[in-house]
């Protein structure tokens, strides 16, 4: 039967990643795929996850199954560090969490809740939006539509424009929105914006699916999570998808959870079983080492406090790169502003050229994003910024 089967182009981002493993140019720069570098180019495991991890082998007396929902220690936690330690719902018995293969897990299990809630739900996602949105998201049978978001021109949100698209959205339509650090563009919801898509949100009883993958990445744990705790708040429902991949440097432990806010008790109950059902149905139960480790930072003051701090030096690293690459590309390429990139947030920026461009870039530069441009802005290192802003101005034509 296989034999039926056509090849496919691989995903671009991990078609990408392969690419630059491949290239043995020692002048590579890695702007591919979403993981957070330092500034000698590595991904190391966090001191705080080290020690977590090396108290949950000491203490380990079994590896029999957890169950479908995961571990209930870690979802809790979860909770509290989405929502805030001080949110209302956390005591209102409205919010029902499950443990996920990562933030794609979470997200495919919303998508089969709202297909199975409501099979003809439209999901609207952003323009543009994270390419894995579509397969993760169409795979549970559902429709996607499109809804204008990223300003080519000024590198910011088309605020005007988004609204006046959401406003035509009928009643009960589901709005994937990106909670901070917007994957691709870097660019943000201020939070006055929030408020206003929140009035709007109500007026047409939208059903929003948030996905957070980047808390403490952008402005801070608390700020990044504005929208998502004002949304929740406010809203009879809400769906969470959230990953530990980037803030705990967890990716190949598939860490995340997706947190269920129903309108009543009862409502979080049957959502929270037939939630149960799906997981089964798909993973049956989700992998442990990584939430054992959130568990173990999360639910111990001082090594959470330490975690927060590996994450802020992470976070100013990014920003500080932001700023850099700003001051190094008004140097080689003054023609072009690209200050915008500097009021971004969180890991990616679309650097703004063609996709011609970007494989010259590849080509003779050995310089590697996706070909809509998309950079990994925490793949830059001091060492190689003026190398990546001279590359941008040649292939630019200076
Ligand atoms: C990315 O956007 O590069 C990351 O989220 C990794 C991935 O799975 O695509």
């Amino acid at each position: 039967m296989f034999e039926r089967l056509e090849p496919i182009t691989a995903d671009p981002i991990l078609g990408l990643m392969a690419a630059c493993r491949a290239d043995p140019d020692p002048r590579k720069v890695d702007l591919g795929v979403g993981v957070y570098r330092d500034d000698r180019g590595d991904t190391p495991v966090l001191a705080a996850v080290r020690q977590a991890e090396a108290a949950l082998i000491a203490a380990q007396a079994t590896k029999t199954y957890v169950g479908p929902a995961g571990n209930a220690g870690f979802n809790q936690l979860m909770e509290r560090m989405v929502l805030g330690a001080e949110h209302p719902l956390l005591s209102s018995g409205r919010v029902r969490s499950v443990q996920t293969p990562g933030g794609c897990g979470a997200l495919r299990l919303g998508a089969e809740l709202i297909r199975l809630a409501s099979p003809t739900s439209v999901v609207h996602v952003s323009t543009p939006t994270w390419a894995n949105h579509v397969p993760l998201l169409s795979g549970a049978g559902l429709k996607l539509e499109p809804y204008p978001y990223y300003d080519r021109a000024t590198g910011g949100v088309q605020f005007e424009t988004m609204m006046a698209a959401l406003e035509r959205l009928p009643a009960r339509a589901v709005l994937l929105l990106h909670a901070s650090c917007h994957n691709p563009t870097g660019a943000d919801l201020s939070q006055g914006q929030w408020r206003e898509v929140l009035a709007l949100v109500k007026r047409r009883q939208l059903l929003p699916f948030m996905d957070m993958a980047y808390q403490g990445l952008g402005e801070g744990l608390e700020d990044d999570a504005f929208g998502i705790r004002l949304f929740c708040a406010e809203l009879p429902e809400v769906l969470c998808a959230v990953s530990c991949s980037k803030n705990f440097g967890l990716y190949r432990e598939r860490t995340g959870a997706l947190h269920v806010i129903s309108a009543t008790t009862a409502a979080a109950e049957a959502t929270f079983t037939q939630l149960v059902r799906l997981a089964r149905g798909i993973w049956s139960m989700p992998p442990d080492h990584g939430a054992a480790i959130v568990h173990g930072i999360l639910g111990d003051a001082s090594l959470a406090r330490a975690w927060a701090e590996e994450l802020t030096v992470m976070r100013r690293r990014i920003q500080g790169l932001r700023r850099a690459v700003v001051e190094q590309l008004r140097a080689h390429c003054p023609q072009r502003d690209f200050g915008f990139i500097a009021a971004q947030h969180g890991m990616f920026s679309f650097l703004g050229v063609s996709t011609q461009q970007v494989r010259e870039l590849r080509e003779r530069h050995h310089i590697y994003m996706t070909d809509d441009s998309r950079m990994n802005v925490a793949g830059l290192r001091q060492e190689n910024l003026e190398y990546f802003a001279r590359a941008v101005a040649q292939v630019l034509g200076g």
